[in-house]
Parts: structure tokens; C-alpha cells; sequence
């Protein structure tokens, strides 16, 4: 373990992974929450509220949007809003494998240990949050498609290093976008509001440890292997970014699918929203020396560049 305090007694300017995680421990003792308690599960779903911010749906701007009921556009936002909720649910279960998997057998007292077993117990919360949340907008079971979950169940198994947290901050900050535009929305039902709070809080915690093991990581990383990584990093990107929203959420607005898909694929709204919104995580990876040749090509082809 380094210690941080320089050999004349004064703290260093740059924090190491001890500071690092013995803050993060600190901060969550301060303030995190119990979804049981904090999120109102009690009041009837009011179909008023649209389930995110309208200007994240993925069909606003579309000729299609426009010819909508306004209480099909709510309804297709709430069905967005519980379908991103469960493909978190589907990769907080591959982060909490990787975790676990990562701290397997490691030094107890070692605080990044003890943080490691914290924000597994805080994405536990989150997904069983996120459940409660998809089943009160009446959603059904949103999974991504049969290749991407087995693609995922390959990754859980073999991701190690760099290439598992800098997935982990990809993951986690997309949603973290999102998430803070819904949470202030007044147009968002409340219940979703709260929920969206909880993970924004929650999870900046998490994205500051996942910064932090990329960055270390990585300084051992020789070129072929950041190379490698950097690709992998970019695949698992493209396919957590590209199941976010799953087609059957069309259907359960009363949408003809086939047209809500391509006018969606063709929404420049929202390639934009995205790509402006990813611009910090971006130039994260940049400096982490995660933007190679192809993986920039991939985040161009997912719309986070
Ligand atoms: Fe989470
Ligand atoms: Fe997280």
C-alpha cells in the first residue's frame, strides 16, 4: 500500500487509491439510501407524467412523435424509462460479478475491499429498485437481445483490469446523463424522479472508483494490451448503449414497430442529445488512452462520438 502523506509530512497533491476509497466509504456511510423506504411505492402510477424527460425519447423529433397522442408519448416515455431501468438491472448484474470476481481472496482490510463490497451492495439495492420501478410503469420483461446477453455472460466471466472498470464507467455514466436530466424534470412522474436521485448520488460514488482502478490499471498497461482493451472497452460500450432502449416498448405504446424503429434509427435529435451529452466521458477515455483507431470507430457507430 503508498501512502499519500510525503515524506516531510505533507499530504500529496494527487490522492492514491487508500485516499480514494476511505473517502468513498466516508461519503456513503454520510448519504445513501434505502429505495424501500425513500421511493413512494404506494401511490397509483398517474398516467399524467411521462416516465423520462420527452426530449430523451427516442422517437422525439420525428415526424412519427408528432402525429402522437400526447398520452402515447407518455406512455412510450414511461415504457423507455422502465426499459433503460431494466437493461441496468441486466448490466448491474455483470458489474457485480466483475467486482466480486476482481476482490476475490484480496487483503480485507485493504480499503478498496471494503468499498468494493459497498458498491456491490448498493448496485443490489439499485437493481431490485429498478425492478420495482419497471413493474409499477407496467412494463414487461425488457432484456437485451438473446446474442447480447450471451455476449455479456462471456464478459462477466473473462473481463478483468482496466477493460472491466472502464466498461463499468461507460455503463455508469450514460446513465448518469440521462438520469440527472429526468431526476429535475417536472414533467417525470415523481416515483421515477426519486429513483433517478437515488442512483445519481449513489452512483457518482462509483464512477470516481471506476475512474480511479482504469487510471491505475492502466499504468502498468504495455500498447498491445491497451489496444486490445480499448477495443473490448468499445464493443461492450456499443452493445450496453445500443440495448438501452428494446424495440417492444413500441409495441406496448400502441406504436406500429417497424416504422418507431427506423425513424428512430434515424433520429438525429437523439444521436446529438448523445453525443453531446458523452463529451466528458469521452474525453476521459481519451486521456486514459482508450481512444484508438478502433475504438473510436465503434463509439462513432454507438453515437457517443
Ligand atoms: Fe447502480
Ligand atoms: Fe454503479
Amino acid at each position: 500500500m503508498t501512502s499519500s502523506i510525503t515524506e516531510n509530512g505533507t499530504p500529496s497533491d494527487t490522492p492514491d487509491r487508500d485516499d480514494v476509497a476511505r473517502r468513498l466509504l466516508e461519503s456513503s456511510e454520510t448519504l445513501s439510501y434505502d429505495p424501500a423506504q425513500e421511493v413512494d411505492w404506494d401511490t397509483p402510477l398517474d398516467t399524467n407524467y411521462h416516465g423520462t424527460s420527452p426530449e430523451w425519447s427516442t422517437l422525439y423529433g420525428t415526424a412519427y412523435w408528432k402525429e402522437m397522442t400526447p398520452e402515447q408519448q407518455r406512455e412510450l416515455t414511461r415504457q423507455e424509462a422502465a426499459s433503460v431501468a431494466s437493461t441496468g438491472i441486466w448490466f448491474e448484474m455483470i458489474l457485480q460479478q466483475m467486482v466480486l470476481r476482481d476482490f476475490y481472496a484480496k487483503d480485507p482490510t485493504d480499503p478498496a475491499f471494503q468499498w468494493a463490497l459497498t458498491e456491490i451492495a448498493d448496485e443490489c439495492r439499485h437493481s431490485i429498485m429498478f425492478a420495482r420501478g419497471a413493474a409499477k410503469l407496467r412494463a414487461p420483461a425488457y432484456r437485451p437481445p438473446r446474442g447480447v446477453v450471451e455476449l455479456g455472460r462471456v464478459f462477466k466471466a473473462l473481463a478483468f483490469g482496466e477493460a472491466a472498470y472502464a466498461a463499468i464507467l461507460v455503463a455508469e455514466e450514460v446513465l448518469d446523463v440521462m438520469q440527472r436530466d429526468w431526476m429535475r424534470d417536472e414533467r417525470v412522474v415523481p416515483f421515477v424522479r426519486t429513483v433517478n436521485n437515488i442512483h445519481v448520488v449513489e452512483e457518482s460514488r462509483h464512477m470516481k472508483f471506476a475512474r480511479q482502478e482504469t487510471k491505475e490499471r492502466l499504468e502498468k498497461a504495455g500498447w498491445l494490451r491497451k489496444q486490445i482493451n480499448a477495443f473490448v472497452v468499445a464493443v461492450a460500450s456499443y452493445f450496453i448503449v445500443t440495448s438501452m432502449v428494446n424495440k417492444k416498448v413500441y409495441e406496448k405504446a400502441g406504436l406500429d414497430v417497424r416504422r418507431a424503429v427506423r425513424e428512430a434509427k434515424a433520429n438525429q435529435h437523439h444521436k446529438s442529445l448523445m453525443r453531446s451529452s458523452c463529451s466528458g466521458l469521452m474525453e476521459f477515455l481519451s486521456s486514459a488512452g482508450l481512444l484508438t483507431k478502433a475504438s473510436t470507430w465503434i463509439y462513432k457507430r454507438a453515437n457517443l462520438i
